[in-house]
């Protein structure tokens, strides 16, 4: 158990909303396909110059009106991003100026669609070791800078958001964060990545040319993967933590493809009733999804003080992890 609970949730997406009927203008594809194999219905889009660090901001702004907070109360701030506003400065850095916390410290944390319960996992050591009181987490991702607008297979599942949540001490005798588990398979890197833009491949005109900004990936070998990884990652950390699945009020899965939640949800027997679903209406957010999850509970007052909550993810990396908590909010 940590002495470290979150504290508040908040999101922000783009105002733009692209609808499956207007992707089959710009692609060979239907909104029937994408529904029924994604569950994705609509997304999101930033708007030209609008950047992670934005959209963070924006989710920061909210959630610290939401704790009735000043931006300089923060010591620190973690962003899990995969499209940073750019190498450097951090994306940290840019929205640590943006809402004006002057006190704290940040940096990214690069884990794709894990980085937002990497992220939160590192939060809850700096505070359970009382470095900082006070640790903002935000998973921002602007999938569409990194998306080519012309390939079916990957431009239809992604959307852009921010979502953002406090880390801070437990009050004696409380239980926030209680147990995470965190782990990478690099042997999956081949599957989903980006091999432009880094060291290996700098941009140059070949680079662009041959579309190496992009996102590539294997649907099906990510898929099947994800599926395991998010079903072995929650049962382990309930079983090592005696909790069986009918004692979580919610569960907050990374929201790549409804099928994939679906079958991790079955495969663990939990009430398809209390999983956070927001794939629907923002497709994949990448290190947003589990957030905005959180937030839209929150919002919805779905969760009383003390009910156990489970967020589990899958990610480009590979990478994947689970995190159990405690409600306190
Ligand atoms: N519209 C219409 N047809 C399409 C589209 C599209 N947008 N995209 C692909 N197709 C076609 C394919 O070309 C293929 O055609 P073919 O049989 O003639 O070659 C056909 O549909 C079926 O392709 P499959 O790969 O079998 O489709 P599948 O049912 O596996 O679904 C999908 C594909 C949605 C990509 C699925 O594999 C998936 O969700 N994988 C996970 C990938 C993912 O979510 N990555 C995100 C990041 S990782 C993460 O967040 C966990």
């Amino acid at each position: 158990m940590f002495r470290a609970k979150i504290t508040g949730a908040a999101f922000h997406a783009p105002e733009k909303v692209v609808t499956n009927h207007d992707l089959e203008k710009i692609l060979d594809t239907s909104d029937e396909w994408i529904r029924t194999r994604t569950g994705i219905r609509e997304r999101h889009i930033a708007a030209k110059g609008e950047a992670a660090s934005d959209l963070g901001a924006a989710a920061a702004r909210k959630l610290l009106c939401q704790r009735g907070m000043e931006a300089a109360e923060i010591d620190c701030i973690i962003v899990a991003t995969v499209t940073p506003d750019m190498f450097f400065p951090s994306t940290a850095c840019l929205l640590q100026d943006k809402i004006g916390a002057v006190n704290a410290w940040g940096f990214d944390l690069s884990a794709a669609c894990a980085g937002f319960v990497f992220a939160t996992a590192t939060a809850a050591q700096f505070v359970h070791s009382g470095a900082y009181r006070r640790v903002l987490v935000v998973g921002a991702d602007v999938m569409s800078s990194i998306l080519d607008p012309t390939d079916r297979n990957t431009y239809v599942l992604f959307g852009d958001a921010a979502g953002a949540i406090l880390v801070e001490p437990c009050e004696d005798g409380e239980e926030g964060i209680l147990d995470f588990i965190l782990r990478c398979d690099g042997s999956g890197g081949k599957y989903l990545f980006m091999p432009g833009g880094g060291s290996l491949n700098p941009a140059t005109r070949e680079t662009v040319e041959r579309k190496m900004h992009y996102v590539h990936q294997d649907g099906r070998a990510v898929f099947k993967n994800a599926v395991a990884g998010m079903a072995q990652l929650s049962a382990e950390i309930l079983e090592r933590n005696g909790l069986p699945a009918s004692m979580l009020a919610l569960y907050v899965p990374h929201q790549a493809n409804m099928r994939i939640i679906d079958a991790a949800v079955e495969r663990m027997g939990i009430d398809p009733a209390r999983v956070a679903r927001n794939i629907e209406r923002f497709a994949n957010t990448t290190a947003a999804t589990i957030p905005i999850g959180l937030a839209e509970a929150r919002e919805e007052g779905r969760l009383r003080r003390g009910d156990y909550v489970l967020m589990a993810t899958f990610g480009a990396g590979f990478t994947a992890g689970s995190l159990l908590f405690r409600w306190v909010m």
